[in-house]
């Protein structure tokens, strides 16, 4: 049955006609959210924030990313003790959205360890041309910092030394959607379908790729699990983020030594492919909005799926890095001091209550299980010095 809200715009329209009717939904997802020209991300056109499409983190004011700096600093310090060479420390960020989180990094950075400043480059990897040009505006305010935007080709070339995050990145990445139905596999595609003279798209079933195949002989000792598992309907959805291996690979190559941070929407193995979850994890979002119609709005929304922990940890080891650990951001942000900086809101003076009362929301958001809380911070390390050791504060006891 048709959805009527998958109403298909002219730009796609074309495209689909070009490649005979009908795409993988890995390359629907690609091309909606980072086709040059009406790719949601590549345009320009999403905003994140509150007043936006969605709130990340960093979105919501600059504790995020103080707190983060804490951890940050650590990391850094501990490179720098560990008599590693390097023309500069590197913090690398991957997807910088509207650029905040790396701006208030730095900003924190120069009030908590003034003297690591002068030894720190800034490099921004953003895919998308329209999201850098807003970058662009946020970060030229960093007065005496260096920092430049490059790509991760590049950095392969000439690797660096640092703090290479990932926040809320992998959930963009396209997704294969794989359709078991009958004790038959197959991969999720997308059709164009006309009516009277309307354009519409639907899901169709197409082979299932060699890459596909794979991954599903693999998936038990993957997922640590049975896959599918057992008790799933007569039509099961679900998602594999199948270009998470080479993004590992590729990275490992951009840094000489150093640690990785990835934060995203994440969940075990267990609860991820679950019998009940029959339509998998992938919602779009627009105007604050979450919607389980994956296909209506094409280009105008963000379309997001969890990461599996279990999958993202298992791709990160065999593709050369070493894994610090994983908890969820509530913990970690606790354990960075997150609770100080509420208490610090008891002395807001009178003329300032509104101010605060807003600072007090974004931080309570920040650890809301419900929520931004139930984020995954997962860390890895890579070194070709063994004198390397990491710190793990994010994973420690939280600071009362
Ligand atoms: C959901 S936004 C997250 C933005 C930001 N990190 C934040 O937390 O506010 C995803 C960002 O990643 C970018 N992006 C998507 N795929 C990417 C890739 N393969 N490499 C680099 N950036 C990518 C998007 O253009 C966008 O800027």
């Amino acid at each position: 049955m048709i959805d009527p809200t998958a109403r298909c715009p002219k730009w796609l329209i074309d495209h689909l006609i070009g490649c005979g009717g009908s795409i993988s939904f890995y390359r629907y997802m690609d091309l909606v959210l980072n086709d040059p020209e009406n790719g949601f991300y590549a345009t320009g056109r999403l905003n994140i924030g509150k007043d936006g499409d969605f709130c990340t983190s960093p979105s919501l004011g600059n504790d995020f990313a103080r707190l983060l700096a804490v951890q940050v600093v650590d990391w850094l310090l501990d490179l720098e003790k560990s008599g590693i060479k390097s023309e500069f420390f590197s913090i690398v960020e991957i997807g910088p959205g509207e650029g905040t989180l790396s701006r208030d990094l730095i900003l924190a950075i120069v009030e908590i360890a003034p003297a690591l400043i002068s030894k720190i480059e800034l490099i921004l990897v953003e895919l998308n041309v329209g999201m850098r040009k807003r970058q662009e505006k946020v970060v030229k305010n960093l007065k005496g910092i260096n920092y430049r935007w490059s790509n991760v080709e590049d950095l392969i070339s000439r690797p660096v030394t640092g703090v290479v995050i990932a926040n809320e990145v992998l959930d963009a990445f396209p997704v294969e959607r794989l359709v078991f139905r009958e004790n038959k596999v197959f991969r999720q595609g997308v059709s164009l379908i006309r009516i009277n003279d309307e354009y519409f798209l639907e899901f169709i079933d197409l082979k299932p790729t060699a890459e596909i195949i794979k991954f599903l002989k693999e998936s038990n000792t993957l997922l640590k699990m049975q896959f599918p598992p057992k008790d799933i309907g007569n039509r099961w959805v679900t998602e594999w983020h199948c270009d998470v291996p080479s993004w590992f690979a590729k990275l490992s190559k951009i840094l000489v030594n150093g640690s990785l941070l990835v934060v995203d929407y994440a969940m075990e193995s267990k609860r991820y492919y679950n019998a009940m979850r029959s339509d998998g994890t992938l919602v779009s979002y627009r105007n604050q909005e979450a919607n389980p119609y994956v296909l209506k709005d094409s280009g105008l929304c963000d379309l997001t799926a969890h990461i599996c922990i279990e999958s993202t940890i298992n791709y990160a080891l065999t593709n050369g890095w070493k894994f610090i650990g994983e908890t969820r951001q509530g913990q970690a942000l606790l354990a960075l001091g997150l609770s100080n900086f509420l208490y610090s809101l008891q002395n807001t003076s009178s003329n300032n209550l509104s101010a605060a009362l807003n600072r007090r929301e974004s931080l309570l958001r920040l650890v809301d299980p419900m929520g931004l809380g139930d984020f995954r911070w997962l860390a890895f390390q890579k070194n070709n010095s063994d004198d390397l050791i990491l710190g793990k504060r994010f994973l420690e006891e939280p600071i009362s």
